[in-house]
């Protein structure tokens, strides 16, 4: 008989998050596409984004967005046993951007490891960290989505130019006496793979194929957008199936921030009642994939404070395409030690 370890239910514990300090608005950017700051806020809410500095990297933000989730759980670093890192940006494919991350944080022992399963990164990470800690695989968990898109945007390209952006999100998942966190629901749309791409690929770079020397983001922005409305509100009335919970008991909607029109229309199709907080952190921080929905449940946080302890539905999606997401229990209000 094989032994096996078992767990507890899992809950987060708090969130972390870092947006670089160089704010660009719409002004910046629309001159070199054609196109104004009016129609960027009409089509995507989008008003202004951050952008990383040069020496700014993937490493530095997800440590800065780390170490506050850590505090903020009134934990030590050593405390984290694995470290899940979601990203598209880090352009090193071996060794992992999560384990030069814990070599930073001082904690160079945890497990460590890369997913990248684009916006909805974060989400697949929230859903094994839970796993590994309901299995006895893990107690506590950070889970970063960090991206530094402004490297992989073509400043010329009229369909992508306005929408992706930096920062990193985090949190930690560990153990908790109830239920925190709902069943992971989460899957592949791989017939619609090339709506979403980043090339030309290294492959066709290192071979001479392409005069480029560095890939961007492309993408077919129709498709992604029907698909979001139509295929991905379905999985959002799975999530809340899966979970027992009903739309009404929700306190936040926090789906990946992709555009405005597509968070409300989302929202609209899953019946979203009125009276539920949504995330709309788009409109001042752009698109940042795999950090969006930590960046966006950090703010949500920050200006609506009661929402601490809160139900919440995340739902992730992106280029794969691939979607996932899950309810979870808003950490609680971070404890302030008395000065
Ligand atoms: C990208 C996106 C904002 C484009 O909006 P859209 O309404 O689909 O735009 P279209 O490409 O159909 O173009 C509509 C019109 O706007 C114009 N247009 C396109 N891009 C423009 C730009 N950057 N600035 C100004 N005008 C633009 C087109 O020329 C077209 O003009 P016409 O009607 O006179 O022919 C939208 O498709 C979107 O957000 N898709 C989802 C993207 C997404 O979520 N991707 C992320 C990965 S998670």
């Amino acid at each position: 008989m094989i032994k096996v370890r078992t767990g507890t239910f899992s809950r987060i514990l708090s969130v972390g998050a870092y947006q670089p300090s160089r704010l660009v608005l719409n002004s910046e950017i629309v001159d070199r596409i054609d196109s104004s700051d009016e129609w960027i806020r009409q089509r995507t809410g989008i008003e202004s984004r951050r952008y990383a500095g040069e020496d700014e990297s993937i490493l530095d933000m997800a440590e800065a967005a780390c170490r506050q989730a850590v505090e903020r759980a009134n934990l030590s670093m050593s405390d984290i046993d694995t470290v899940i890192l979601a990203t598209i940006s880090f352009p090193d494919q071996t060794p992992s951007a999560a384990t030069a991350l814990i070599a930073r944080l001082g904690n160079p022992k945890a497990a460590a490891f890369d997913i990248s399963a684009a916006c909805a990164g974060f989400c697949y990470g929230v859903g094994m960290a839970s796993d590994f800690i309901r299995s006895g695989t893990s107690r506590h968990v950070l889970v970063v989505g960090v991206e530094k898109l402004s490297d992989f945007t073509d400043p010329d390209d009229r369909a992508t130019a306005f929408i992706f952006a930096d920062g990193a999100g985090a949190v930690v998942i560990g153990p908790s006496e109830e239920p925190e966190i709902g069943p992971t629901v989460w899957g592949s749309d791989a017939d619609s793979r090339d709506a979403i791409l980043m090339e030309p690929s290294w492959r066709e770079i290192g071979s001479g194929a392409s005069d480029a020397n560095w890939p961007t983001l492309t993408q077919q922005g129709q498709t992604v957008f029907r698909w979001a409305v139509f295929s991905v509100s379905k999985v959002g009335k799975e999530i809340l199936e899966a979970s027992g919970v009903t739309a009404d008991q929700l306190d936040a909607f926090i789906p990946h921030q992709a555009n405005v029109r597509i968070i409300e229309s989302m929202a609209r199709e899953i019946g979203i009642p009125e009276k539920v907080f949504i995330a709309e952190d788009i409109r001042t921080a752009g698109n940042t994939s795999a950090a969006s929905i930590p960046l966006a449940m950090a703010s949500l946080l920050e200006e609506h404070p009661q929402l601490h302890g809160g139900l919440a539905l995340l739902i992730g999606y992106d280029a794969g395409l691939v979607y996932a997401g899950q309810v979870v229990k808003l950490p609680p209000a971070p404890f302030k030690a008395l000065a």
